[in-house]
């Protein structure tokens, strides 16, 4: 062998090992998919893999859907991590978090869950608006219900946690189902067949596999364990003779912020054999085992501290803005890991002496002020 097939067989290897099921993630770099209405474009669409490329041409009225997915899970995971040393930022290439997310880290987990809730999330809400033919809103959910027992009426979600919404208004008499219910289990199902499929095609067989379905899993669970009736009033200036009631998905950033709870209370775990099966358990048997909601990772994260080269989308933390009086992550010490930071003055305009003004307005002045920032060596 040639020293050049050498380096492409190495290359080929590099390939393999660094590919990472988010790959698709990619789409949320193009500007809109609209309705991809040939099949051919499936194809051409980079980070998916074979299989997603048939799912994709199987359902091309969805894939808008996913795109935008993909681009909630981002901004999620940058909202999420916004004072943390890796910000979830982006890269322009696949994979878009460059190999950060490719070690079965923390981060890692965190990036599987925000992703297979959003394709969830995006389709289900892509069926409720009546943009696509094959789902629209769940009609199963229908029919009168006593006041009191709306959860039982609730299809698949969970009883005890769902909450009614606390109306002004009292109808003794229940409600009706009415409205345009989520189809979460339409969501759920298209996140399962698409942001699985590569850990499915594995056999489930690697550790990394079952971490990450693990985390997909809990990441739909978030929103399926959150689902909630809103309701709405009808009749003599909201007299609510009749109210109507239809289940719906919580707000995204309230999947993230359950998700992201789930992330600092991750529980670290290794591969264990139960008969034939492998199955992930606690590293430190002291710890109760986790549960399907829970976020569990393999490797123990980097310190995320230095600009690393070799290691795309690990940019370090120099140059970050940090907070000088805190000491959690975002405070200058941890953020700046200990090489310490620049303060500058900047001149920040805000609105100050506001007024309110009879009726009904608020009118402010806007005032110049200095502030300190303070930014990592
Ligand atoms: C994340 O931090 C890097 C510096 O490490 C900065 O360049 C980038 O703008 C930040 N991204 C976000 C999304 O805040």
């Amino acid at each position: 062998m040639t020293s050049g097939h050498l380096r492409s067989v190495l290359m080929l290897i590099v390939a393999l090992c660094s590919a990472s099921a988010s790959n698709w993630l990619y789409l949320a770099k193009l500007s809109s998919l609209g309705s991809i209405s040939e099949e051919e474009t499936c194809e051409k669409l980079r980070g998916l893999i074979q299989r997603q490329v048939q799912i994709c041409k199987r359902n091309l009225e969805v894939m808008d859907a996913v795109r935008r997915g993909a681009q909630l899970a981002i901004d999620e995971c940058q909202f999420q991590f916004r004072s943390r040393r890796w910000n979830c930022s982006t890269l322009e290439t696949v994979p878009v978090f460059g190999k950060v997310v490719t070690q079965g880290t923390r981060e890692a987990a965190f990036v599987y869950a925000i992703s297979a809730a959003s394709v969830a999330f995006a389709v289900t809400r892509a069926c409720s608006s009546g943009e696509l033919e094959k789902c629209g809103c769940d009609r199963n959910v229908h029919g009168f219900s006593p006041e009191g027992t709306a959860s039982e009426q609730n299809t698949g979600g969970r009883a005890s946690s769902l909450r009614l919404y606390k109306r002004p208004c009292v109808s003794p008499a229940g409600f009706q189902w009415s409205g345009c219910s989520d189809n979460i289990a339409y969501g759920v199902a298209f996140s399962q067949s698409f942001v699985d499929v590569r850990e499915r095609s594995k056999g489930q067989s690697s550790n990394r596999a079952l971490m990450n379905l693990h985390n997909n899993e809990a990441g739909r669970k978030a929103i399926l364990s959150n689902m909630r009736v809103e309701c709405k009033c009808h009749g003599v200036s909201g007299s609510c003779e009749l109210k109507t009631c239809w289940k719906a998905m919580p707000p995204f950033r309230k999947v993230g912020n359950i998700i992201k709870e789930k992330f600092d209370g991750a529980t670290e775990v290794e591969q264990r054999k139960v008969g034939t099966t492998k199955v992930l358990v606690p590293r430190n048997s002291q710890f109760k085992p986790h549960t399907d909601e829970d976020l569990v990772y393999l490797d123990p994260s980097p310190d995320f501290c230095d600009h690393d080269p070799r290691t795309p989308g690990m940019l370090g933390t120099a140059g970050r803005q940090c907070n000088k009086t805190s000491k959690a992550i975002d405070g200058c010490e941890l953020m700046c890991c200990g090489r310490g930071f620049h303060t500058e003055e900047v001149e920040v305009v805000d609105r100050c002496s506001c007024k309110f003004h009879w009726c009904c307005y608020v009118k402010c002045k806007q005032c110049r002020k200095t502030v300190e920032m303070h930014t990592c060596r």
